[in-house]
């Protein structure tokens, strides 16, 4: 069946050549090769095709044209040679930069850097309205004070030259490049406060989504990692094994939250996340701060490691670099060390795991792990609970509250004075409630009425 499927023929790629600086005293989490390779994986992922690269190590970037002119005449004799449309620097260009390069590399050639690489791969991925917002209003901004070359058919009807009119809808001129080309300045900018407006009418709507939520008390369990560690994957594993429970009850959900079901039967909805990378603008950071807050709200987080990346390490470091810029450092993390299917030297899987101490080893792909996994989640979910009995007298709504939001309820009796509750409270919380407590007659039978 599968065969009489008629594919769409596909556009010749665009072909991109790729540009790494290292830059000595600057400590970069991962070597410039590595680094390179990882822009390569976003080209393709944009659906490029990467046909060389160069690299240069400076004491710090050329004012004008970020890298030195001998460079730069080597990098144009390449980009000829390799036929490429593209330029792709791997680090952020300013706007001087921008302007310097493209109008050196001429009019066949574009001038992209990273960031612009990794919000056109967002724009192809943001399946949400929130999501696809968020990435068209970081594209304006990123674009904004870079209004040049790209701009080509702006250029072209306010009278400038023509000569690229294919290139429309190439990467960097994705989401909002048509549009984008029959607009001025000042249209941008009312654009932009128009998407700013919808943006908060979609999150006053989550909001009250997510204060729903939280009166169901389940807790939340925030996948985070580094792209590519396998969140998906698991997430998938996760919700596709037995344990899954339907997730009705909450149809208006994000497609990638999902309830499953731990040992000893406490749910937890378990929610996927942005991939993060290194070299993420803090300005993109930030454009994503409101789906990023999902996680700074989480009750933990599985840090999701490929423990078989050579620079594991790196990559954990990124992340955890970037959890601490979200202000997301203080949510407990459970480390899982992923794909160790792939792991079949022993030493070498000793040493990885050696590396991550308290680590859980999975493998999304074969399941391997997963059982331990999900009672390592519960034991940290509920580590820290204990167990009371607490008769709170009416005029304690406050505690009554918490303890409903913050604390598992298993039974409520009212009676004329008060609440009498049985349940468990995270252990930062029973002080509280110690002028309260009952003592544990009640609870040793266990299904006490
Ligand atoms: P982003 O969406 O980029 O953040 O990636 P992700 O973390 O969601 O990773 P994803 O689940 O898409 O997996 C990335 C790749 O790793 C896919 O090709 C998966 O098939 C593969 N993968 C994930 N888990 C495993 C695993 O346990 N073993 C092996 N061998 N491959 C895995």
């Amino acid at each position: 069946m599968a065969e009489k499927v008629s594919r769409p023929t596909q556009a010749p790629k665009e072909r991109a050549f790729l540009v790494g600086v290292s830059l000595r005293g600057k400590p970069q989490l991962l070597p410039l090769e590595e680094s390179l390779a990882e822009l390569a994986r976003l080209a393709e992922t944009a659906g490029l095709e990467v046909v060389g690269e160069a690299t240069q190590r400076l004491d710090r970037p050329y004012p004008k044209t970020f890298v030195g002119p001998g460079k730069l005449e080597e990098i144009k004799a390449l980009v000829e040679e390799t036929q490429a449309d593209v330029v792709i620097f791997d680090d952020e260009l300013s706007p001087r930069h921008l302007r310097e390069l493209e109008a050196f590399f001429g009019e066949n050639v574009r001038v992209l850097d990273r960031t612009a690489l990794i919000l056109d791969i967002f724009a192809q991925h943001a399946h949400t309205r929130e999501g696809a917002l968020q990435v068209e209003l970081a594209q304006y901004e990123y674009r904004l004070p870079r209004l040049t070359r790209a701009w080509t058919h702006l250029a072209r009807q306010t009278g400038g030259g023509g000569g690229r009119a294919g290139r429309m809808g190439g990467v960097g001129l994705r989401g909002p490049g048509e549009r984008q080309l029959e607009v001025d300045r000042r249209d941008i900018r009312r654009r932009m406060a128009h998407l700013r407006k919808e943006l908060d009418k979609v999150r006053a709507h989550r909001q009250r989504y997510r204060a729903r939520r939280r009166k169901n008390r389940l807790p939340v369990v925030a996948l985070v990692g580094y792209t590519n560690a396998g969140k998906s994957t698991l997430l998938n594993r996760l919700t596709n094994a037995d344990v899954y429970v339907a997730d009705q009850l909450f149809a208006t959900l994000d497609p990638t939250t999902r309830r499953v079901e731990l040992p000893g039967g406490h749910l937890a909805l378990f929610t996927d996340t942005v991939g993060f990378i290194q070299k993420l603008p803090t300005s993109l950071v930030a454009a994503f701060r409101a789906t990023l807050e999902e996680i700074t709200e989480a009750d933990l987080l599985l840090h999701v490691i490929d423990i078989t990346h050579p620079h594991a390490s790196a990559q954990a470091e990124a992340v955890l670099q970037t959890l601490r810029e979200i202000g997301a450092d203080h949510i407990p993390i459970l480390t899982v060390l992923n794909k160790i299917d792939l792991l079949d030297d022993p030493d070498r899987a000793q040493a990885a795991l050696e590396a991550f101490p308290n680590a859980v080893a999975i493998s999304a792909l074969t399941g391997q792990g997963i059982p331990e996994l999900l009672q390592a989640v519960s034991d940290k979910l509920y580590a820290s609970y204990e167990p009371v009995v607490v008769d709170l007298p009416y005029e304690q709504g406050g505690l009554i509250a918490l303890f409903h939001e913050m604390g598992q309820v298993e039974e409520v009796q009212h009676h004329r004075g008060g609440v009498r509750i049985r349940g468990r409270l995270p252990g930062r919380l029973v002080a509280r409630y110690a002028p309260f407590m009952i003592r544990e007659e009640g609870r040793t039978a266990g299904t006490d009425a």
